[in-house]
């Protein structure tokens, strides 16, 4: 696979077969839901996607932001947990992460400062009350993100393991057990309609192949062929979003799974 190319040639690229455009965004993280995205700088500065640029949005640095059908919420470098409400960044108390997610249908999920894998069932829901109670799961755990089909884990130990949550559902989001899934990842997105996406070590991008509601865990990981080393990647509705090497962000169109 051919990784190195001049980046100045990333304005408009077709890579992997897709058609690409990069952005000289200088992100550290991304995530793409519900038609938004948002991403964090390496300063901790936030982006909000406008539909042809990253505009900052003033109020809060953060480590990590995630947006979905939960709605925009954000994490500190303090590991406070934060959700954007009207236009302002409000203080969650109840628990500290280092990992959001809220693409799943109604909740929020994340990794705490144990690294464990938490859970928000409607806590969300009360804009007037900032104090919420997370549910968390046994294990140790470093990425959790969940989608239409169900919630993927990359575990602490052993380290990068990947796992789907069983049993998840909208009235019980902490599910009932870990099924180990087969691959090595250091970061796992599930787009809300169920696409699967993951980066290894080594920055490549796999995408899960065979997912259905009889086999949510899939049958196989397909590497990406990108010409870059990638650091994070987000999906939504057709849209690939990835944090490549220098924090340049690239936005392919790249058909969705077409799960209903
Ligand atoms: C993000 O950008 C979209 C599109 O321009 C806009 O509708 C939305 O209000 C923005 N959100 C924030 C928090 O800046
Ligand atoms: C969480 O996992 C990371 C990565 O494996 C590890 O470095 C860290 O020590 C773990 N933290 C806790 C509290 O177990
Ligand atoms: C992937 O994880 C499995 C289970 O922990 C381990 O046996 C295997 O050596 C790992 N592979 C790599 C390439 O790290």
């Amino acid at each position: 696979m051919l990784r190195f190319i001049c980046l100045s040639l990333l304005g408009a690229i077709v890579s992997a077969g897709h058609p690409c455009t990069s952005f000289p965004a200088s992100l550290m993280q991304l995530d793409a839901g519900s038609g938004m995205v948002f991403g964090v700088s390496e300063s901790g500065n936030v982006f909000n996607w406008t539909g042809n640029e990253f505009l900052l949005v003033p109020g809060q640095q953060l480590a990590h932001v995630t947006v979905g059908p939960a709605g925009v919420w954000g994490v500190g470098k303090d590991n406070v947990v934060y959700k954007l409400l009207g236009n302002q960044w409000k203080t969650i108390t109840g628990g500290t992460l280092i990992q959001a997610d809220a693409g799943g249908a109604i909740f929020l999920v994340g990794v705490n400062t144990n690294n464990k894998t938490v859970c928000l069932n409607n806590g969300f829901t009360t804009s007037r009350c900032m104090a919420v109670s997370f549910s968390t799961m046994e294990g140790s755990f470093i990425y959790y993100s969940c989608g239409l089909l169900g919630c993927w884990a990359v575990s602490s130990d052993p380290i990068n393991n990947v796992f789907y949550r069983e049993n998840v559902d909208q009235t019980a989001c902490q599910g009932s057990s870990w099924v180990r899934v087969d691959g090595n990842m250091t970061r796992i997105e599930v787009g809300t309609d169920g696409t699967v996406f993951a980066v290894d070590s080594e920055g490549y991008l796999y995408r899960r192949y065979g997912i259905s509601r009889d086999n949510p865990t899939g049958t196989t990981w397909d590497v990406q062929n990108y010409p870059l080393y990638i650091n994070h990647a987000t999906y939504d509705s057709g849209t690939l979003w990835f944090v490549a090497e220098n924090g340049v962000v690239l936005k392919c169109q790249v058909p969705g799974s077409g799960l209903v």
